[in-house]
């Protein structure tokens, strides 16, 4: 196969500090300020899907932006009988691809209102999502292998991103040639519908391509019949642990998992870090997204000696982030995805201001999901039993001679998604990034944000079973699996 497509080239986005353009985005997806979408099983065959729920809007409870019918038994059935293999060739699926990328990006409007009124995504949020669809699309497509597809692969996606995770997943199946079965998250069916339909209009066949809808339930279902041979799963690694058991005891043996699941992610900055570069990298990878991404900044160690000026000017920066609506251009954070995440983080940090240890606190709106950015102190890493997925902050200090210390405990937790470091010194880089286990080490930045083709993502440990994503070899695990064949 190609590893390397020069003629591909990134999404270009767009320019949000240019005023033309804030308004050409406001006047496209006005028209989407009030609709309703609903969400079906869209299937190579009669579908019987269940009694339609009401989709809610995070950040405000009185917006329905639609509703969704999940799959029924009879649905998953009709599915899995009906898909086949794209029988293409690796050219045509690309073009059939890149056309649908450029059909995302001709529906910007629509997408960015979904996102908003679906997902709590801020304009930002939103843009950066677009783009990482729109670059997964053309990088697979680019990438496509002649080789056989592995046949049917069901692609199990999270909530937030979901439009890019779900799209990466589903794009590097049909790239391989494989049938797909997409099972997008209970709580963002909507944009996934809109995704399939313009996938589908840009010409992969509904046999190749069919969404299910649906709760946990629906995915047992999609990874445990043996008709399915390959599993691409993003999501907590709780649920992939899951999915492993359920398809080592009901699928061909070898079939493959491709499994990119949660972190406990962490920043070493030391006393030579330039404090403000570190503190605009830090409020980014904690706060960003509302903390709502796999690769958030979760706890941050800083050298005892900078401290208490250093924590000042980060609580400092955190008192600047507005948080609220996120269709609003001004808005830097936006809500949780629903009631349950958020209560489960409220009860977290009511738990840390009950033991004295809440350090800075904002305000949160009165309705709807919000949980505002906040910084809790710990001793240590070790301190998280589990990832907080939000905009929670933990600080720890360390002392210079106990750099190896800490790095031994970010090790320990068994995670290796992202880490970040901030010093000026070069052979500290060396020396930290050598010893930290971790898929994606960022040094004098901020930790969030891959980007497809240049920073392929992925972790390690608890944190997946690689191949990363938007890299070189993710796509060869798609395909057919010349051992397997011969024994099966
Ligand atoms: P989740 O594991 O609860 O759900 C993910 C998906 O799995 C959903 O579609 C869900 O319906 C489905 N599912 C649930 N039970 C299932 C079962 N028994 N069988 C099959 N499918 C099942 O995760 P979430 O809350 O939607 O997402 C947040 C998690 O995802 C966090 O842990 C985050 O770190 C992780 N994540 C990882 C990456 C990455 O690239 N490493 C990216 C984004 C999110
Ligand atoms: N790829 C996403 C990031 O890097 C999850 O933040």
């Amino acid at each position: 196969p190609v590893l390397f497509a020069p003629e591909r080239v990134n999404s270009r986005g767009f320019d949000l500090t240019h005023t033309p353009t804030l308004d050409t985005i406001d006047s496209a997806r006005a028209p989407y300020f009030q609709v309703a979408w609903n969400a079906v099983p869209l299937l190579a065959g009669d579908a019987a899907p269940e009694t339609p729920q009401p989709v809610q809007n995070p950040a405000d409870p009185a917006d329905q932006p639609g509703s969704v019918a999940f799959a029924s038994p009879a649905d998953i059935e009709t599915a899995l009988a009906a898909a086949a293999s794209w029988a293409t060739t690796a050219a045509q699926r690309a073009t059939i691809l890149t056309r649908a990328a450029d059909l995302y990006e001709e529906n910007f409007g629509e997408i960015f209102a979904l996102l908003a009124r679906e997902a709590g995504k801020t304009l930002p949020d939103a843009v950066a999502e677009l783009r990482e669809a729109v670059d997964f699309l053309r990088y697979y497509a680019a990438n496509a292998p002649e080789d056989p597809p592995a046949g049917t692969f069901t692609c199990i996606s999270p909530w937030n991103f979901p439009l890019a995770i779900f799209t990466g997943q589903i794009a590097a199946a049909l790239a391989a040639g494989n049938a797909v079965l997409a099972k997008p998250a209970e709580q963002t069916p909507l944009i996934a519908h809109r995704a399939i339909e313009l996938l589908h209009e840009a010409g992969v066949p509904r046999s190749a391509l069919q969404l299910l809808p649906g709760a946990g339930a629906v995915g047992a279902a999609l990874t445990s019949d043996p008709r399915v041979d390959g599993v691409a799963f993003t999501g907590s690694t709780e649920t992939a642990q899951i999915i492993r058991r359920a398809m080592a005891e009901n699928l061909a043996p070898g079939a493959p998992l491709i499994a990119e699941t949660g972190g406990l992610n962490a920043m070493i900055v030391d006393s030579t870090a330039l404090p403000e570069q570190a503190v605009q990298a830090i409020v980014e990878g904690a706060f960003q997204s509302a903390g709502q991404r796999c690769s958030a900044l979760r706890c941050l160690y800083v050298q005892e000696d900078i401290a208490g000026p250093f924590t000042e000017m980060l609580t400092g920066a955190m008192s600047e982030l507005a948080i609220g609506d996120p269709w609003q251009l001004s808005t830097d954070v936006g809500p949780v995805i629903d009631a349950e995440a958020r209560d489960g983080i409220a009860a977290h940090i009511a738990a840390a201001r009950a033991d004295g240890n809440l350090l800075h606190e904002l305000r949160t709106p009165n309705a709807g999901n919000f949980i505002a950015p906040t910084l809790i102190k710990v001793t240590g890493i070790a301190a998280l039993e589990r990832e907080i997925f939000g905009p929670v902050l933990h600080l720890a200090t360390f002392r210079a001679d106990d750099l190896d210390d800490v790095i031994a405990a970010i090790n320990a937790t068994g995670y290796g998604l992202t880490f970040g470091l901030q010093t000026r010194i070069d052979d500290r880089v060396q020396h930290v990034s050598d010893a930290v286990h971790a898929g994606n080490i960022y040094v004098n930045r901020n930790q969030i944000g891959a980007i497809v083709g240049s920073q392929p993502f992925g972790g390690e440990g608890l944190s997946g079973t690689g191949p990363k994503a938007g890299g070189p070899h993710y796509l060869a695990r798609f395909a057919a699996n010349p051992a397997r064949a011969a024994a099966t």
